[in-house]
């Protein structure tokens, strides 16, 4: 199904411990994350990633609602199925489906497509 962004707007709340978006976002305990669907694994000038996601970025994979809806569900099965280190610095899940599609059609407001 579509997300709700509106929805996920509150989702975010979880996120916003760690990840900062829109205007003015600054790095914190994660990358900033405008225009992360579409945006390249692992490529937030500044931020230090670990080696899985900034190996998947080399291969040019780019984040879209597919891989985000199974990052967001276990972010370290997420790499090791991709065949990249297992090892993540986040190790937050959001196992309910619905939240995960209304959190990135949050995230999409902040993407140009
Ligand atoms: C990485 C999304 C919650 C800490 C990422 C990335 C995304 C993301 C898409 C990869 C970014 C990139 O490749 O540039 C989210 C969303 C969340 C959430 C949508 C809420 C639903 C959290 C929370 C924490 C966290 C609560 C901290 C407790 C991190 C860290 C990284 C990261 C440290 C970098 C991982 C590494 O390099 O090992 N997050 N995140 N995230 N996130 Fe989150």
């Amino acid at each position: 199904a579509e997300g709700d962004a509106a929805k996920g707007e509150k989702v975010f709340k979880k996120c916003k411990a760690c990840h900062q978006i829109g205007e003015g976002a600054e790095n914190k305990v994660g990358p900033q994350l405008n225009g992360v669907v579409g945006r390249a694994i692992g490529s937030v000038d500044g931020y230090k990633y670990s080696d899985g996601y900034l190996a998947l970025g080399e291969q040019g994979e780019a984040w879209d609602e597919e891989k985000l809806m199974a990052y967001l569900l276990d972010p370290k099965d997420f790499l090791k199925e991709a065949g990249v280190k297992r090892k993540s610095k986040m190790t937050f899940k959001l196992k309910k489906e619905d939240q995960r599609e209304d959190v990135i059609a949050y995230l999409k407001t902040f993407s140009a497509e």
